[in-house]
């Protein structure tokens, strides 16, 4: 049996920009909330323990969403802040899970994430990475705006940042504690390690993987899911 691998799924966050009457990780995409699509593809990448972390008030409807998950999992209590919810989903980790040497931070928001990049990042973690994330290039031209005015900046040198972002348990521990002593706000949990010193190593992410933001997201979401259907059926393009 292969070395537990855990994931502390966030799922805390409202669904407001997506005009959602629900938790935007209880929106469904083609009728399966986005949450448990991103539960089963970390399991189909190599995930053995989840950690989802939930608001409050929702922890019943989100244990409906997962009801015949194929790994054991937990939730947590989500914060005010992302990091917040990473936070207390790591303190359950702590508790709850086996002892791991690799510990996932991915956002529910991401729902096709494809198994290989999951799998990409668990690799680089065992191989000794202390902190790992998925990127791709930047598509779109990019000008940096500042109060003289905006200039060009060269996309051959950007990556975006995806999830499942990678860990050494040890470190992200130690990271998120740091933040909240100091107070500091970071936009992921690689930053909140490479503040320590520690290097941050890149993996291939995938397109699949996007954010749902806003509604036309779920759209995109849909279509690349209607694509992977007519691959797997051999079905011709429309
Ligand atoms: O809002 P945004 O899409 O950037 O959030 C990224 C992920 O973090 C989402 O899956 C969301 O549910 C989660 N989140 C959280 N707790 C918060 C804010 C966001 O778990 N307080």
């Amino acid at each position: 049996m292969s070395e537990p691998v855990v994931a502390i799924v966030v799922a805390a966050g409202s669904g407001v920009r997506l005009g959602a009457s629900v938790p935007k990780a209880m929106v469904p995409l083609k009728g399966v909330p986005l949450l448990r699509r991103s539960a089963e593809a970390l399991v189909a990448g190599g995930v053995t323990h989840l950690v989802v972390v939930v608001p409050d008030d929702q922890r019943r409807a989100f244990g409906v969403a997962l009801l015949g998950c194929p790994v054991p999992w937990t939730m947590a209590t989500g914060g005010a802040r992302r990091q917040d919810s990473v936070a207390a989903g790591l303190a359950v980790a702590g508790e709850w899970a086996p002892p791991h040497r690799v510990v996932l931070v991915h956002d529910a928001a991401r729902p096709l994430v494809p198994p290989e990049a999951v799998a990409r990042v668990i690799a680089a973690v065992r191989g000794g990475a202390p902190a790992v994330v998925p990127v791709v290039a930047v598509a779109d031209t990019i000008r940096a705006v500042d109060e003289n005015g905006s200039r060009i900046v060269d996309r051959s040198g950007l990556r975006a940042v995806q999830t499942p972002q990678g860990f050494d348990p040890d470190v992200l521990v130690t990271a998120h504690r740091a933040l909240a002593c100091a107070g500091v706000v970071v936009t992921d949990d690689a930053a909140a390690c490479e503040r320590l010193g520690h290097p941050v190593s890149l993996v291939e992410g995938s397109t699949d993987a996007l954010k749902i933001t806003t509604s036309i997201d779920l759209v995109v979401a849909g279509a690349v899911l209607d694509d992977r259907e007519r691959r797997a059926t051999g079905s011709p393009q429309p």
